[in-house]
């Protein structure tokens, strides 16, 4: 192999890696989210609410909306809610044991930014970090009393 082909192998190896080691949220949301929420996140009417226009009304309100969006995800939501016009009276599951804090951030950066939404975001939103997720963990609750999180945050 000449020099010129073994760099060009070097660097896809390189690029490769990179890609392996940065968590892709759209990835998350595509195997752990979308069979409900869909791949449009527009979710199903009467079953599963939107992300649509909805998490940028969450992160209008500061760091109570923040925190709701990171425990909805580590410890799932059960309770009648309102979003998009449309009520849902049903339960997410927990993903807290499946996905890292890292793939929790990426996920919700995802939903924050992706079908639009990024452009009805608070001026100063700033990225999810894994370190913040990490610090919600240790709060172990319900998905009931993240509903009750959910009634407090739209009243
Ligand atoms: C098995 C179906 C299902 C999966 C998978 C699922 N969710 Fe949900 N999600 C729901 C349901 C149902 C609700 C509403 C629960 C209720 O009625 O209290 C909800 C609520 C939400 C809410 C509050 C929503 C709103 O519109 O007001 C967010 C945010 C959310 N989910 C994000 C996610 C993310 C991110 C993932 C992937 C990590 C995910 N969900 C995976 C079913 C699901």
């Amino acid at each position: 192999m000449d020099l010129k082909k073994s760099l060009l192998v070097l660097l896809a190896i390189a690029l490769g890696a990179l890609a392996f080691a940065s968590t892709n949220g759209e990835q998350v949301y595509q195997k752990h989210c979308s069979s409900c929420h869909q791949p449009t996140g527009k979710g199903i009417a009467g079953a599963f609410p939107p992300l649509v226009e909805v998490v940028p009304e969450y992160l209008e309100k500061g760091d109570l909306g923040r925190k709701f969006l990171i425990h909805v995800v580590l410890y799932g939501i059960q309770g009648e809610i309102t979003a998009g016009g449309g009520t849902y009276n049903s339960m997410m599951p927990p993903y807290g044991n499946q996905l890292s804090d890292e793939e929790v951030a990426a996920v919700l950066n995802y939903i924050a930014k992706a079908w639009g939404n990024d452009k009805l975001l608070p001026k100063d939103f700033k990225d999810f970090t894994p370190e913040e997720v990490k610090a919600e963990r240790g709060k172990k609750l319900t998905p009931v009393q993240v509903y009750e999180e959910w009634k407090k945050l739209v009243k």
